[in-house]
């Protein structure tokens, strides 16, 4: 499964914060907002991702990304000329999918949960083997300003509508969606809506419509936010300091990840703490590196005696 991160966007609703620089790079108290979306692919074990943004934000995210070795990642760059939906990723990344499945993910959109990389790769098996589609729902008290799906008495997906005035229910579909080989293929057949753009939501709603939706509903373990405006993007921050500070990790950091899963060595965490020696979040990766080589190190000396 490849993976697509998209940050595009004008961000006029954080103006003026993004008058020089993209909201996807804006930080999210210690690290750019854009490390939590790349974490959520990692997480779902997705290790080859296309980030695709503005032209003039791009080189912005290359200068902080690069090639990704420092992620144990492959990543790729890919303009958005202009802005015109998100489904039209689908279409600026036919041919990096091939005959591929997909996650994407919305670069303003964290997600927080134990059980996450589970849950995700779970519908990744399933868009690979069965062809289906997933998205996950969660409840919000302004479904209005969402994609919003209804379900039946028995749970089941009834609608989706992209932010309609009369919510049918209060989940908002969230940023973060999987699809079968062959989604760019779909997206072609989406005309522009009212507002000019392909909508995710009539994509997914052809999915629906052909019985292959499967819409997971995040529950009170899970915590969902999007940080799109100055309000959203500060409790995003207050709550990640919040859990970082009482727990003592570091959340979303694709170091960590990438080391944890085995897609990075020690020496490569020792360099990335090294580029940020001097902050709680360089101390954590180097803590990381340490407590291994401390391990490893009683193990030697076990296998000694
Ligand atoms: C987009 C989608 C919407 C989804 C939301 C999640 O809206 O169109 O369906 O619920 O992302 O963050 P936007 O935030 O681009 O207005």
């Amino acid at each position: 499964m490849k993976g697509i991160l998209l940050a595009g966007g004008s961000g006029s609703r954080l103006a003026p914060l993004t008058a020089v620089t993209s909201k996807q790079l804006l930080p999210v108290y210690d690290k750019p907002l854009v490390y939590y979306p790349l974490s959520t692919l990692m997480l779902a074990g997705i290790r080859d991702i296309l980030i695709i943004s503005t032209p003039e934000d791009l080189p912005r995210f290359r200068a902080l990304l690069g090639g990704g070795d420092s992620f144990g990642l492959t990543l790729s760059y890919r303009e958005q000329p202009s802005p015109g939906g998100l489904a039209q990723a689908f279409l600026l990344a036919e041919d990096y999918l091939e005959a591929e499945s997909c996650a994407m993910v919305l670069g303003d959109n964290l997600f927080y949960g134990s059980g996450l990389s589970r849950l995700l790769r779970a519908a990744a098996v399933r868009a690979e083997k069965q062809a289906r589609a997933t998205v996950f729902a969660c409840r919000v008290r302004d479904p209005e300003r969402f994609g919003v799906v209804s379900f039946d008495e028995c749970g089941r997906a009834v609608s989706l509508e992209e932010k309609p005035l009369q919510p049918q229910s209060s989940y908002a579909v969230t940023g973060l969606y999987l699809y079968p080989p062959g989604v760019s293929r779909l997206a072609r057949t989406l005309r522009p809506s009212a507002r000019g753009e392909l909508e995710i939501t009539e994509l997914n709603a052809l999915y629906l419509a052909r019985g292959l939706l499967d819409v997971e509903t995040l529950g009170r373990g899970y915590t969902w936010l999007d940080a799109g405006t100055p309000e959203s993007l500060f409790e995003a921050g207050a709550f990640v300091r919040m859990l970082e500070t009482r727990q003592g990790l570091v959340l979303s950091s694709p170091e960590e990840i990438a080391y944890r899963f085995g897609w990075i060595g020690r020496e490569a965490l020792f360099r990335s703490a090294q580029r940020c020696a001097g902050t709680k979040y360089g101390e954590h990766l180097r803590t990381l590196a340490e407590e291994e080589t401390l391990r490893r190190d009683k193990n030697a000396a076990r296998r000694q005696v």
